[in-house]
């Protein structure tokens, strides 16, 4: 007689398809959509077609956007932008009630059109997908309520362009939508054009709950499309997708005073020690690479095994593997559906073909594909170097390579070899250890003994060149306002000046010394050999040291080698804080008389000690957070510092300016290399003695001092620079912006600032980058 469990491994499931009939006779009754602007929908333009990947039929006809179509949307956002602002938050609330009860009311009609369109089982868009982005109206509803009193003196931005990818469409747009008409946006958004239709029946959402005209605008159609809303008159752009058109636009934007945040690629480390409950891990490898066929830019791609558990994990997550069930995607008992697109498959494909071929070996289970459609068999790469292209590229599909490591520190090591930081996955019974590997993991996302769990009250984006800024909780919202500055007085092209060779000893009896860069705690002289004149009025007042690109990159050097800034404590960083703005009140008179001699206001000196005190007092008040997310698990925001800042400042404020920018920075932990202001660098100069007497760990600060922008050039294109803020002239600002495209870092440029005022949290919160970190709690 069969055992229970016999019987069970012997019974098959039966097909539980969800009926597609509504949706069906949706579409057709549609057939061919145009765009949605300013309340209603075009007539259909040029279009394409739409299919459904699983069986490759034609869903709808879907208008390509043209510049033109993209011209008039945003104008009606622009129209509507200032009654929506200028509505009060409850009013606004009650729109984004009104739109989330509307997609709860057809929670399942969405989440059928859906997997229609994406391919995803519809398991996932019913559980995840739908119920998110239903969430996310519900929660920012909240937001738009409590926006003036949470954020004062912020403003929203105006228009925002939005883009999205197609892997998640409809909770992508909620992420995007939502907390931009909370704040008072309005929006131009254009989804992916493999599934531009849960977006258009969202439109129809807001037409039906009588949304104000042109406050949500949806344009269809490809990259040319979304090329065009880059460039359109807009405050904002705000994107998702991959890492290569998130450098397009951050090219493209650079110099234009476009706001802009960027959730891009991830190759995001899966990590397994061998204390963790391996079972719950390969549970976890399932929702990490499988989940939603591996197209999750959070996906845990790289799955990294302790060597003492690799053999016996490896077996039990190949036997794992060989029961998902792929298929028809709208059967509820499917695991896995289909690949969005056939050049998604290819491309799957391609970077699978590429990793075997660079020696990793590919397990994949005989598993029957369904004839039609674009299926792939999820599977896992054994044996992938570090520089093999399946553990570099984003694969993007349902394959992970598996590494093993034998010491945390190599876990460590193995999981920041990568360009992205998105997320990380951490699996050890071990809190200490696991908490202490998220601490040193690059990513703004860490999930201990879990994995891809997301909440509207919690932050969700990268670091390095998974981009910048935070969807999600006050983070996110933070994204989709500023702080207005009232207009003033531009900051000038910095002015050309003089080279000459440092002097041995100065000759004129105006100059009174000569100063050198400070690099590393040191004292340096510039690689250059030379100097330049600083005059006020035709008078010389004394050479400066003339920092050339070699000095930069020792600077940066330096600062990298100061990392143990960032792990000392909020209370030990606010003590040297507090010992420099104490030395730099026993100098204040001198200071106000050097200010005084460089034509400057006097009062910049006491301003500056001043500051030194606020920062000191802010460097262990900056906290994070505890996330009310729908979950049990603890959700804490961290603010991290970004590692090393490069900053250029302002001339209009040689001392106050720079204390402005550099105290904040290294009040969070960073490591600064700041360029003084080029006309007076010498008030800068001119502390390196209250650092030296302050306690300041060497390589904390350094400053080189010459041509601002020359020197703001070789920090943007710097790897090794995590941030840069800059003030200056338009074109500097462009270039910093420009060249910060490389490794993506975040920039932050100004025209110049109100400097008696810049101080708080707006310089504290743009100091830090936020890591999110969940971990199970009463479970
Ligand atoms: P993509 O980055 O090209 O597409 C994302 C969105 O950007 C789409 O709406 C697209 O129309 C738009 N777009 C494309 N070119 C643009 C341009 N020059 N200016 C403005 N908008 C533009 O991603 P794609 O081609 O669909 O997928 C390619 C690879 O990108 C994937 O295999 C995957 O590795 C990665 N990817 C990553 C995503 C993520 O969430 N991190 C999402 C989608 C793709």
């Amino acid at each position: 007689m069969p055992t229970v469990k016999e019987i069970l491994e012997t019974m098959d499931y039966g097909p539980a398809p969800e009926s597609a009939s509504e949706v069906t006779a949706w579409l057709q009754a549609r057939g061919r959509f145009g765009h949605f602007i300013d309340g209603s929908f075009t007539e259909a333009g040029e279009t394409f077609v739409s299919e459904n990947p699983a069986t490759g039929e034609a869903l709808a006809q879907i208008t390509q956007g043209t510049t033109k179509d993209i011209e008039v949307a945003v104008k009606a956002a622009r129209k509507a932008a200032p009654k929506w602002a200028g509505l009060s938050g409850h009013e606004r609330a009650k729109y984004l009630y009104a739109i989330a009860r509307h997609l709860q009311k057809r929670a399942r009609f969405l989440a059928v059109l859906e997997t229609l369109d994406n391919g995803k089982p519809i398991r996932e868009s019913r559980d995840i997908d739908i119920p998110l982005a239903i969430r996310h109206f519900y929660h920012h509803a909240g937001w738009a309520e409590l926006v003036a009193e949470e954020f004062p003196n912020h403003a929203p931005h105006g228009v925002c362009g939005q883009i999205i990818p197609w892997n998640f469409p409809l909770l992508m747009l909620a992420w995007k939508v939502a907390p931009a008409l909370a704040a008072g946006n309005t929006v131009v958004l254009k989804p992916a054009e493999f599934t531009s239709l849960t977006a258009l029946a969202f439109a129809e959402i807001c037409a039906e709950i009588g949304l104000p005209n042109g406050v949500v605008n949806i344009v269809t159609g490809d990259g040319a499309t979304g090329a065009a809303l880059v460039d359109a008159e807009v405050d904002k752009i705000a994107f998702t997708g991959s890492t290569e058109v998130g450098r397009i636009i951050r090219r493209a934007t650079a110099g234009t005073g476009k706001a802009l945040t960027l959730e891009l690629g991830g190759k995001s480390p899966f990590i397994v020690f061998p204390d963790a409950d391996l079972d719950a891990a390969v549970e976890g490898v399932v929702d990490a690479i499988w989940f939603n066929q591996g197209q999750v830019c959070c996906a845990g791609s790289r799955i990294l095994v302790s060597e003492a558990v690799a053999q016996e994990f490896t077996a039990r997550l190949t036997a794992r593997l060989g029961k998902l069930r792929v298929g028809d995607p709208l059967d509820k008992c499917t695991d896995m559906g289909a690949i969005v697109h056939p050049t998604q498959l290819a491309r799957i494909r391609d970077l699978v073909a590429q990793g075997e071929a660079a020696g990793a070996t590919l397990i994949q289970p005989e598993t029957q594909l369904p004839a039609k459609g674009s299926f792939f068999a999820p599977g896992l790469l054994t044996g992938a170097e570090p520089a093999n292209p399946a553990s570099v590229e984003e694969i993007f599909g349902p394959v992970a390579t598996l590494t093993t490591f034998r010491t945390p520190s190599e876990a460590v090591q193995l999981a920041n070899t990568t360009r992205y930081g998105l997320s990380a996955s951490i699996w050890s019974e071990n809190v200490t250890l696991a908490m202490d590997i998220a601490a040193q993991v690059k990513a703004g996302v860490v999930w201990i003994n879990c994995t891809n769990q997301f909440d509207a009250a919690a932050g969700f984006g990268g670091m390095r060149e998974s981009g910048f800024g935070r969807e999600g909780g006050r983070e996110g919202m933070l994204a989709y306002l500023k702080v207005p500055e009232p207009k003033r007085k531009p900051e000038t092209k910095a002015t050309d000046f003089t080279a000459r060779p440092s002097p041995e000893t100065p000759s004129a009896a105006a100059i009174d010394r000569t100063p050198k860069l400070y690099i590393g705690g040191k004292q340096t002289r510039p690689d250059s050999g030379q100097s330049y004149t600083i005059a006020v009025k035709g008078r010389e007042l004394g050479l400066a040291p003339l920092g050339s690109r070699k000095d930069i990159r020792n600077a940066v050097e330096a600062a990298h080698k100061a990392s143990g800034w960032g792990k000392q404590t909020g209370h030990n960083r606010a003590q040297v804080l507090y010992y420099i703005a104490e030395n730099l009140a026993v100098r204040a008179e001198e200071f106000a008389a050097r200010l005084k001699e460089a034509g400057h206001d006097p009062k910049e000196a006491e301003a500056t000690v001043r500051r030194a005190f606020h920062y000191a007092a802010w460097a262990d008040k900056f906290d994070g957070a505890v996330k009310s997310t729908q979950s049990a698990k603890i959700t804490v925001a961290m603010n991290e510092p970004w590692g090393v800042m490069g900053i250029a400042c302002p001339d209009a404020a040689p001392l106050l300016g720079f204390a402005s920018l550099v105290l904040p920075a290294i009040a969070m932990g960073n490591r600064v290399v700041a360029v003084p202001a080029q006309s007076m660098p010498l008030l800068a100069t001119d502390l390196y003695q209250v650092f030296d007497t302050s306690d300041l760990p060497s390589g904390v600060v350094n400053i080189v001092s010459g041509p601002r922008d020359e020197l703001a050039k070789t920090l943007a294109q710097h790897d090794d620079v995590a941030a840069m803020w800059y003030c200056g002239s338009a074109e500097g600002r462009a270039m910093v912006e420009a060249e910060s495209a490389g490794n993506l870092k975040a920039s932050w440029v100004m025209e110049n600032r109100d400097w008696a005022a810049a101080q708080g949290r707006e310089f504290l919160s743009r100091a830090t980058q936020i890591k999110t970190i969940w971990v199970p709690y009463g479970e």
